[in-house]
């Protein structure tokens, strides 16, 4: 391993206690790795800028910053246990090259800023792409409740037979579900983007770190003031942004159920794309739709890094080390929420409905509730109307399941989807 950043003369250390130390570090910190870089290069340019590095050495920090990144890029340069972690192998790598001026990096900065500000932007960065996941999702379910004829589809409630939907309903509604989820995680990215850079072990630096200009270079959109803050917000953005990734999931969830469900020959309202399914390794009758499955099962790695960030936050004020551990949850409930949402417009775009199946579905009890409200346009009592139609449930246009849509006429209905509004909720959101 490179030398120790924290190495004093003197003091043993224990290689199963370096390693019960580091953890999975080493692995982690290569997914933060190119933003640590990027945050190195506006702490170099910020010392730059306060006279602490000549414009010379500012110069070859920044070279040697941007050579080292392309090297991660390229593969050529591998994060491992030649190092306790990524921020060590930057100063490991600057030093190498640089000698004194790559020993002047860290002036001003502590790890404990240093990791806060490349969890940061890595997660900026996530949800950011979890926010043109939902729009693509909320797009393809519009585009398909648009374009595509309206079949009847039963909808249930407590998976019992309640009442005429259509597959453009389904569709419009995780339509919207997809857009508040857009929402949600532009609303987190807003509140996560915040820079910690600067505050270093907590407590600032007998400095005048140029803090504004490595809030405007790293394309925060405000400054973390509060040194002890910026430690207490690490964990608690997590918990935001895995909230706003959890509302997306939940929302899979259900939509994976709902296929499961539908894809099942009980059901068979819905065809999957064959690549969504697998076969059995021996029944050889088997089409099993496993990627659903496993869409629906990324929840639970989501929720677990919420549960066990929220869990290591029970700690007073300042930096601990438990917080490491945070970084493990996140990488690997955003790795799995993302990997599956991912793999959901294409899904949506090409699975077909049954309508035949559908349609057989539907029994003359799902047309009850238009038979009351028919009497009860007619001036009969909701209450008597319900009898009334709990024994004679055929409405006056017969049991038509295309007659019941288009007289479903309330906001959001069958007959009144107002995709409109919603193509123009998620167009602001472009
Ligand atoms: N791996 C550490 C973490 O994720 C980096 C910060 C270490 N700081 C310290 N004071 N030991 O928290």
């Amino acid at each position: 391993m490179s030398d120790l950043l924290w190495q004093k003369t003197g003091v043993r250390v224990d290689a199963q206690i370096m390693k019960f130390l580091a953890g999975s570090d080493v692995v982690l910190d290569r997914e933060l790795l190119p933003y640590d870089i990027r945050a190195s290069r506006a702490h170099a340019e910020g010392l730059g800028r306060i006279g602490i590095l000549d414009a010379d050495e500012t110069a070859a920090l920044l070279r040697e910053l941007d050579a080292l990144a392309a090297d991660v890029e390229s593969g050529s340069f591998v994060l491992d246990d030649r190092y306790e972690d990524g921020h060590s192998a930057i100063e490991a790598r600057l030093i190498e090259r640089l000698g004194d001026t790559g020993r002047k990096v860290h002036t001003g900065r502590s790890r404990n800023d240093q990791v806060l500000v490349a969890s940061r932007l890595w997660l900026k960065d996530r949800l950011d792409v979890l926010q043109s996941l939902c729009r693509d999702i909320a797009a393809v379910c519009l585009r398909r409740a648009e374009t595509d004829p309206a079949l009847p589809l039963p909808g249930y409630t407590h998976m019992q037979r309640a009442m005429v939907s259509s597959t453009a309903m389904w569709l419009a509604a995780y339509a919207e579900a997809f857009i508040d989820n857009t929402t949600r995680a532009r609303q987190a990215l807003a509140w996560i983007d915040a820079n910690p850079l600067g505050t270093a072990a907590g407590y600032g630096v007998s400095l005048p770190l140029d803090r504004d200009y490595t809030t405007a270079a790293l394309g925060f959109s405000r400054m973390q003031i509060s040194p002890i803050y910026a430690q207490l917000s690490r964990g608690k953005f997590e918990i935001a942004a895995l909230d706003a990734l959890g509302a997306a999931m939940l929302d899979l969830r259900r939509l994976a159920w709902d296929l499961s469900i539908f894809t099942s020959a009980e059901f068979g309202f819905v065809a999957l794309p064959a690549e969504y399914t697998t076969g059995s390794s021996l029944m050889p009758n088997k089409r099993n739709p496993d990627v659903i499955e496993l869409m629906r099962a990324s929840y639970s790695p989501v929720a677990a890094a919420r549960c066990e960030v929220e869990q290591l936050l029970s700690l007073p004020s300042g930096y601990h080390r438990d917080l490491q551990y945070s970084k493990g949850s996140l990488i690997h409930g955003f790795g799995h929420g993302l990997a599956a949402l991912a793999l959901l417009p294409n899904l949506l775009a090409k699975f077909a409905w049954r309508s035949e199946a559908m349609l057989a579905a539907i029994d003359v009890g799902m047309f009850a509730t238009d038979r009351a409200i028919e009497l009860a346009v007619q001036g009969v009592p909701f209450r008597a109307a319900y009898q009334q139609a709990a024994e004679a449930p055929l409405p006056a246009c017969g049991a038509d399941p295309q007659a019941s849509l288009a007289a479903r006429t309330s906001p959001g209905g069958a007959a009144n989807l107002q995709l409109d509004v919603l193509k123009a909720r998620l167009a602001a959101l472009a």
